[in-house]
């Protein structure tokens, strides 16, 4: 069968953390993002292998997520970004999961439940200190803190927050969120029975500002090999993920052919069509009809005419020596040419987190690892 397929690296993961632990001082700790299926390239594998490249910490969206790293990883802290549930509190307990507080009733909630059961839940506190998303507002998070740091059934164990732009070059609201937050981290820390856990920095601000570090760092897409080849970042990481799939069909037409829905591209000149098992219920953007490009027999071939659900059409030209059960390469690598999820990102106006996470859980992903690595 001719389907679209991912190979992810893993042995380039390794690679991958091992060049962020190498730029981090010994007291800040990896909180690898794997949230989203692990950004597209699947939660159990990576995180299992992230484990063993030493990540000790993980963070995720949900509970369920969280669950699917603990069983993987023991021993992980494991948080949850999203906002817990309170009637899931048993199983946060239960599994030594992390959840954030993402505003004060949401910490009392989760307190409330844990007390009911007369346990003890140990929890992250978020401010907002400009995002504007989850956490409680930067003005009023010491008091917030206080309140919450008196309530039974809770242990607040760590506080963060989350950048909205970190920009080396441009201005942006980074640094004064990270002032913010830094005030507040000084208020709050003569009042903590125990030293907090900090952790601020996604990947922009852990590729750029060395000085925030504080306890943990919480790189997602920098692990996965973005974000990271700019010039002037702390460490270089690679992609892990390719997506190949097949050509299932190949056609000689001559000039003035119109190709896809609505004929939105006419041949300039006689060519060669290649029809490729692959189309937007896969995850392959339509907004890369006439934009994007593939990699077939080492050539890069226009996506010519609409993507549909599940094909896609390519130019391979004239003299192109293709044939049905070829591999074309949607992202990766092929005889030196490559295209990659930020090439595909610029073409479709999107980033690559969306490239790399549309691609459509069934799709299978098949696992590699350099023979130094051990077999998972
Ligand atoms: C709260 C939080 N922290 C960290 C990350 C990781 O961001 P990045 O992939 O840019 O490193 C995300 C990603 O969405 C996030 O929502």
């Amino acid at each position: 069968m001719i389907a679209p397929w991912a190979q992810i690296d893993l042995a380039a993961l390794d690679r991958n953390v091992r060049a962020m632990r190498a730029a981090l001082g010994p007291r800040t700790s990896i909180v690898m993002v794997v949230k989203a299926n692990a950004y597209g390239h699947g939660l159990t594998p990576v995180a299992r292998q992230a484990a063993r490249s030493g990540v000790r910490w993980f963070a995720v969206a949900y509970l369920h997520e969280a669950l699917h790293v603990r069983a993987v990883c023991e021993d992980a802290e494991v948080v949850i970004l999203g906002a817990a549930m309170p009637e899931d509190v048993r199983t946060l307990i239960e599994h030594r999961l992390t959840p954030i507080m993402v505003d004060e009733e949401h910490g009392r909630a989760l307190a409330s439940a844990a007390r009911a059961r007369g346990a003890v839940l140990r929890a992250h506190l978020k401010i907002d200190t400009g995002m504007g998303r989850f956490g409680v507002p930067w003005t009023q998070a010491v008091s917030a803190y206080e309140r919450l740091a008196r309530e039974s059934g809770l242990e607040i164990s760590g506080l963060c927050t989350h950048f909205a732009s970190v920009e080396p070059r441009k201005p942006s609201l980074g640094p004064t969120q990270m002032e913010r937050f830094r005030e507040i981290d000084a208020a709050i820390a003569h009042r903590a029975a125990t030293p907090l856990f900090r952790h601020v920095s996604s990947s922009r601000a852990f590729l750029t500002q060395p000085d925030w570090d504080l306890d943990g760092v919480r790189p997602g897409i920098a692990a996965y090999g973005y974000g990271a080849r700019e010039r002037g970042m702390r460490v270089e990481t690679e992609p892990l993920l390719q997506w190949r799939t097949g050509v299932m069909q190949v056609k000689r037409v001559p000039a003035d052919f119109a190709v896809g829905y609505y004929s939105t591209y006419v041949t300039p000149a006689p060519t060669t069509l290649a029809t490729l098992a692959v189309g937007y219920a896969d995850g392959y953007s339509r907004a890369l009809s006439n934009k994007g490009f593939v990699l077939i027999g080492g050539k890069r071939c226009a996506v010519v005419g609409r993507v549909s659900m599940n094909w896609i059409t390519a130019d391979c030209g004239p003299d192109a020596d293709v044939a049905p059960g070829d591999e074309a390469v949607l992202i990766g690598a092929q005889s030196g040419e490559s295209i990659w999820a930020d090439e595909l990102a610029r073409l479709a106006r999107t980033i690559p987190y969306e490239i790399l996470t549309n691609i459509h859980a069934s799709v299978e992903r098949h696992y590699i690892s350099s023979p130094s690595l051990p077999i998972l």
